[in-house]
């Protein structure tokens, strides 16, 4: 059986001001009619392969993730609490101690952001059952992307050699996370180069051996925060205190840029990473002059705009290329294909109100 495991504790600063450290992009209905994080557990529905998923999420976000299930009438397996984000090696190192627990010594965790979209979730899931086999045997399976410009924002996979078949499992030869321009340009002028969808298929055990060798304090850090975690009627399972003196690192970093272990299976289910407003642009329905809109929006001469009224009219006249994200407190202008330095908006707003 494979425990999804759903990383639900980011903050999506790059999509304020509808993302908010409370309220963050996982939990709006960002893409379809349901929060991203519903379309991420419907991706694996609980019956034949999967057995219903883990979330794992801090204090602010609980109601948010029991609120969205219950909404959509779906299964959870447990959702966990970190009493603060050590970004997602320790997030899946919980899981897999957890799963183990659960699922026994052979248990697959298959690692799923929560703020991801997927077009064709049949194509996913072929993806999912062509790694079992090698996930089954070890191997720590990432799902590749073929990289359509030179993003800085992922991780890059360098295959052993070219898919020869659909469903083909690739050795890896090496993983770079979040390289600079240059090295992302040259990256995608390669064939051999994928990028990290960011999800994962591990076997608990195989995960929780290789993170011991190159971290071995978050292993035990994670394991005594769940053997001392705390468990309540709501099904949350609150990690113990011990959880925020483990070491803070993400799993492209902590392991795969390091393990020799790692294996691809591409992936082509229009896969987006609805990270910037400008992902989210890409991924959705376009007018005849390529905008795309949400909510009561008037357009007039306008070209290439994602505009999205959240309250209220927004009426944009004359302009392309831009993002118009309007919200109840906040309003947003953005040149379109600099949306990603929204971050730095909120940086400054952190530092200066
Ligand atoms: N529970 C928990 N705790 N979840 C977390 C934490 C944490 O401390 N930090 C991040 N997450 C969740 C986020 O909500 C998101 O769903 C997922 O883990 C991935 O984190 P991001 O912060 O969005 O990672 P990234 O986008 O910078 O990079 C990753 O994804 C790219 C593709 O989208 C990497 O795996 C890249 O290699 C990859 O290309
Ligand atoms: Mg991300």
């Amino acid at each position: 059986m494979i425990i999804p495991v759903i990383l639900a504790g980011g903050s999506g600063s790059r999509l304020w001001p509808l993302s908010r450290s409370k309220h963050p992009k996982q939990f709006h209905a960002l893409v379809s009619a349901e929060p991203l994080l519903v379309d991420a557990a419907r991706r694996v529905p609980a019956s034949g392969a999967f057995m219903p998923p883990f979330v794992i999420t801090n204090e602010e976000n609980r109601f948010g993730v029991v609120a969205a299930f219950r909404t959509a009438k779906l299964a959870c397996q447990g959702i966990v609490l970190e009493p603060e984000g050590r970004s997602t090696a320790p997030a899946a190192a919980v899981a897999a101690h957890l799963a183990l627990e659960r699922g026994g010594p052979d248990a697959l965790i298959l690692v799923m952001p929560s703020d991801h979209h997927i077009e064709n979730p049949r194509a996913f899931l072929a993806a999912v059952e062509a790694g079992r086999g090698a996930a089954q045997n070890g191997r720590l399976v990432t799902f590749g992307i073929k990289p359509t410009k030179p993003e800085t924002g992922y991780g890059y996979v360098k295959t052993a050699g070219p898919a020869d078949q659909a469903g083909a499992v690739l050795k890896v030869d090496r993983f770079v996370e979040k390289p600079d321009r240059a090295t992302a340009e040259r990256f995608c002028a390669e064939d051999l180069y994928f990028w990290n969808s960011g999800i994962f298929l591990f076997g608990a055990r195989a995960y929780l051996d290789e993170l011991a060798r190159f971290e071995p304090a978050m292993v035990a850090a994670t394991l005594d925060a769940v053997q001392n975690a705390t468990a309540d009627p709501m099904n949350f399972i609150r990690l113990a205190d011990s959880f925020r003196e483990c070491p803070a690192d993400s799993i492209d970093y902590a392991v795969m840029e390091k393990t020799e272990k790692a294996a691809l299976v591409p992936l082509d289910a229009g896969w987006s990473d609805v990270g910037t407003w400008d992902a989210l642009y890409d991924a959705a329905e376009k007018d005849e002059r390529e905008n795309a809109t949400r909510g009561d929006v008037l357009l007039r001469d306008a070209s290439r705009c994602y505009v999205r009224a959240e309250s209220g009219l927004v009426a944009v006249s004359g302009v392309e290329d831009i993002v118009v994200i309007s919200t109840k407190d906040a309003t947003l202008v953005a040149r379109r294909t600099e949306s990603g330095t929204v971050k730095e908006v909120v940086q400054q707003l952190a530092a200066t109100r």
